[in-house]
């Protein structure tokens, strides 16, 4: 599969059906599917063979596979991945702005990470002791992450951001906790059935822009609250001083300031969203783009916090595999040597640009929201349900174009992505919006 395959491309056939620049209905189920030009034939079968089978719960969220009914879309069954584009067992060739969400940076079986990670793997995966990667890791991470002192590894960003939440905890001996955004699906910061109800009730959500909110918390629950953690943002930039005064409540009322750059992480800067938004956390939780897709996280920190780390029991048998060390390796490198950031900044702005002329053009009530490397759009009909089924609608439209993006979540932009693509995609678009004047 080449890095620059045109969507949507069928096996044996032509690159694109000729009913494409009608546009296809987004609400078409399978079979309406393969009628609009997508053979959906394979992605089917093995569908309706795992709803069959006893052996697979496939519960968990996935987009495009358990999801793909709710949001009226189809199931997509991944075979390859490459640079930024996926191909379908049916042999559909889509631009994946989902990207592992969030997690490839660099692009699909990025041939340097991939020849990292085998050179690692000849030297043994899980190797009882420490082995080099695990120190020149967290130097290299220490030395781009001004507010890392020192560094401890995990394999998830729940992981990790759990473990930041237990030190902060032990640290201050208080047990409550404010918080905003997502942050994993660990017992502190979940409300599913199954968590107890006493873990619950010491987790406050904080609206984002919103400092009063953590003022008024910590007076209702004075020497209460261990930290403040939050994602620095989600889709809008924080307002000028936003992350700073958050800083300065939580030092105030002698709590720790924690930042989940799970996600933004090395997308908008290698030193993360605190040094692109100048914000010094005490603890900083990563994963997702430091690896290229690659499982491993990182808790980073002051050194007189992250000393207790120790004390927490926090052992986790695959910590120290030395292949997802060097996939962080290679791509911390990569990142540096390419100006990745840079380079997604340029490709989001694109897009944006893109789409906002796309729908200008089309008289569609949408815009483009974010930060350029996690991009998403914004429809503002009146009514909250036409802009929820504007989006859903639009994703629909795009995948059965062959451009991945979900209605759920912001998107990624990723280095292997050219701007061909994103001409591609905002073409696409143009004519998803056209589809959309005609069905809202
Ligand atoms: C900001 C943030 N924190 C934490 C997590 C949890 O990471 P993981 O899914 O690797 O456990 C995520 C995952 O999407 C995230 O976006």
């Amino acid at each position: 599969m080449e890095d620059n395959a045109q969507p949507p491309h069928r096996p044996g056939g032509g690159a694109s059906h000729p009913d494409r620049s009608s546009g296809v209905d987004p609400n078409a189920g399978p079979a309406e599917a393969a009628d609009s030009g997508f053979s959906v034939r394979r992605s089917s079968e093995l569908l309706r063979r795992i709803r069959r089978s006893e052996a697979l719960i496939d519960a968990r969220p996935g987009l495009y596979f358990t999801g793909y009914e709710r949001i009226g879309g189809y199931p997509v069954f991944i075979d390859r991945a490459k640079g930024a584009k996926l191909k379908d067992v049916d042999g559909n060739i889509y631009t994946d702005y989902l990207l592992g969400f969030g997690s490839v940076v660099l692009g699909h079986a990025d041939v340097r990470v991939n020849a990292a990670v085998v050179a690692a793997l000849e030297r043994g995966v899980n190797p009882s002791l420490l082995d080099r990667s695990h120190l020149e890791l967290a130097e290299r991470m220490v030395e781009l992450v001004p507010a890392a002192d020192c560094v401890t590894f995990l394999k998830t960003g729940s992981d990790a951001v759990d473990a930041a939440v237990r030190l902060a905890r032990a640290v201050t001996g208080r047990q409550r906790v404010l918080h905003y955004g997502y942050h994993g699906w660990h017992d502190w910061c979940s409300a599913s059935p199954g968590v107890p109800p006493a873990g619950k009730t010491l987790l406050h959500s904080l609206r984002y822009n919103a400092p009063e909110d953590a003022e008024a918390l910590f007076a209702a629950h004075p020497g209460e609250i261990a930290c403040v953690v939050m994602m620095p943002y989600e889709i809008e930039a924080p307002a000028p001083g936003y992350l700073q005064a958050m800083r300065a409540i939580a030092h105030r009322h002698g709590a720790l300031f924690i930042l989940d750059e799970v996600r933004s992480g090395f997308r908008i800067g290698l030193g993360g969203a605190q040094t692109h938004f100048d914000v010094t956390p005490d603890l900083t939780a990563f994963g997702k783009a430091m690896a290229n897709g690659h499982a491993i996280s990182a808790l980073a920190g002051r050194r007189e916090i992250m000393a207790r780390i120790l004390d927490l029991g926090l052992t986790v048998t695959y910590f120290r595999s030395p292949d997802a060390m060097a996939a962080a390796m290679a791509t911390l490198e990569t990142l540096e040597q390419d100006d990745v950031p840079a380079r997604l900044a340029l490709l989001g702005a694109r897009l944006m640009a893109g789409l906002d002329e796309a729908a200008h053009q089309t008289g569609t009530p949408a815009r483009a929201v974010g930060l350029p490397a996690t991009p998403f759009l914004r429809f503002e009909h009146a009514r909250e349900a036409d802009r929820d089924k504007a989006i859903r609608l639009f994703c629909n439209a795009m995948l059965s174009q062959g451009h991945l993006m979900t209605p759920a979540h912001h998107w990624f932009v990723c280095a292997a992505m050219r701007e061909a693509d994103i001409d591609q995609t905002v073409q696409a678009a143009r004519q998803a919006f056209q589809m959309l004047q005609r069905m809202l």
